[in-house]
């Protein structure tokens, strides 16, 4: 368990009026409004108070960091470091011995990882099925990129994935996969990935911008052989939505390899010829930082820790098991991944589902506009994964593939997915229930439209020109 869980201090009950906007209504089709119900947790959370409160606080001293001697500056810095510390013990790190780097989000961290490796021909990276595109894409940028199967159900074959490795005789240079998938929520056995990664020599990384805000995490201590080398996660998926994420890792990594962004910070000295690099986390972080991304990460995170997130993840695994049950009960809709309710210890509250016979966007569609409730549709950034689990062949692949490279996304494939906070609550489930059941049983009454070149749907009268009246800039 990560050290930052050992003293709860909040309830869980009490995060969701701390959730900016709980109370937001949203005008629906047939011109009344309501509360809005946001399931797209997975994609980006909402804002904590104590994110934006300490933001607001930290303006009234807010200067440029690092370098300055003005009191402001020397605030500003002393916040911007407290804030790196936060995440340290909040992913259970070395202090000593690891660093966390300040970037834009999990995309920038693994980006800055590929780029940051001294990679030598022949290395192979080892993921899973289930990635993102931002823990596969970066890679096959340098090595030889392996997906490692998994099945539907999340069942991850240990002795096949040992299987591998040995098949790559010590080509294997990093192991990367998710903490807990966007599209299923399912959790990979990491630490038992891990171990085997460093039995063959090579490093890990675990995605954590899914596990992040659901589950306790621990790096675990350097000299086991399950400890995890890096880890990256975005402030915007956990309540502080302020454009920042972090990499962390060895220091040592970090200080003998060479900087991805070059520019003001990151340097001890230049002359015309020579550049002494700085040693990380400053080496990473080219140019002026998001000290109130930073700040707001880690007001969220002393939010997060004074509930505790095992109090949080028991919450979550309630709502999930709730809602897989509800789910499996009705007759039309198709679930995808894992969908035994009785089987979540290892799976977050992510879950995608399609109903039969009609479209993923116009099904998103309906349950905006006329359930006033946002969810996501498509393929959530894991082309690959998805169509394995829709169990899409080549043949159709190939003909989806021309239809959207010719700008005609009408028929691509994909699912919904509703995906819970830490302050979702059951009623928010059962209204998505109801409005499943009605779209299955034709009861709603827009009359949808679907756009070529994106594939989402909208009701005809949609006019987004009513979307001012809420803000303007
Ligand atoms: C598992 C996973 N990894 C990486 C990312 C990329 O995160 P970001 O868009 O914050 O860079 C996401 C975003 O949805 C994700 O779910």
């Amino acid at each position: 368990m990560s050290s930052i869980d050992t003293h709860p201090t909040q309830t869980v009950a009490s995060l969701r009026s701390r959730i900016i906007g709980i109370d937001q209504k949203v005008p629906l089709l047939d011109g009344s409004e309501q509360v809005y119900i946001y399931l797209d947790n997975a994609a980006s959370t909402p804002s904590l108070r104590s994110a934006k409160e300490k933001v607001n606080e930290l303006l009234q001293y807010y200067s440029s960091i690092h370098r300055g001697a003005g009191y402001k500056s020397l605030i500003s810095t002393q916040a911007y470091e407290r804030a790196r510390e936060l995440i340290i013990k909040f992913v259970g790190a070395d202090s000593e011995k690891d660093v966390a780097i300040f970037g834009k989000n999990t995309t920038e961290a693994t980006n800055i990882l590929a780029d940051s490796i001294d990679w030598k021909d022949g290395d192979v990276v080892l993921i899973t099925l289930m990635e993102h595109h931002s823990n596969d894409l970066p890679w096959r940028k340098h090595a030889t990129v392996e997906h490692f199967p998994v099945q539907p159900d999340g069942f991850f074959d240990l002795n096949a994935f040992e299987d591998i490795l040995k098949s790559f005789k010590g080509r294997v240079r990093l192991v990367a996969t998710t903490g807990a998938s966007n599209v299923t929520g399912i959790i990979p056995p990491f630490y038992e990935i891990a171990k085997l990664a460093h039995q063959y020599n090579a490093m890990i990384l675990v995605d954590c911008a899914q596990l992040a805000p659901h589950r306790p995490i621990d790096m675990r201590p350097h000299d086991s052989l399950d400890h995890l080398d890096f880890i990256c996660l975005s402030a915007h998926k956990m309540y502080a939505p302020f454009g920042t994420g972090v990499l962390v890792g060895s220091k040592m990594f970090f200080d003998a390899a060479q900087p991805v962004f070059r520019g003001g910070g990151v340097i001890e000295i230049v002359t015309l010829d020579e550049v002494y690099w700085a040693k990380a986390p400053d080496k990473y972080e080219a140019g002026s930082p998001n000290v109130l991304g930073a700040v707001a990460l880690g007001a969220s995170i002393r939010e997060l820790m004074a509930v505790g997130m095992q109090a949080i993840a028991d919450h979550e695994k309630e709502l999930t098991h709730y809602a897989l049950t509800r789910l499996n009960q009705i007759a039309g809709v198709r679930l995808y991944g894992s969908r035994d309710p009785n089987r979540l210890g290892d799976r977050v509250g992510v879950i995608p589902f399609a109903i039969e016979g009609i479209q993923h966007g116009k099904v998103a569609a309906i349950l905006s506009f006329e359930g006033g409730i946002g969810v996501r549709n498509g393929c959530f950034c894991a082309h690959p994964y998805l169509i394995s689990l829709l169990n899409i062949s080549q043949q159709e692949f190939a003909h989806f593939k021309q239809q959207v490279l010719q700008g005609d996304r009408r028929q691509q494939p994909g699912m919904v997915r509703a995906s819970f906070g830490c302050y979702t609550n059951q009623e928010e489930i059962d209204h998505l229930i109801t409005w499943i059941e009605r779209i299955i049983s034709g009861d709603y009454r827009g009359d949808y439209v679907q756009d070529k070149s994106s594939g989402s749907f909208f009701p005809r009268q949609f006019d987004p020109a009513t979307l001012e009246k809420f803000f303007t800039l």
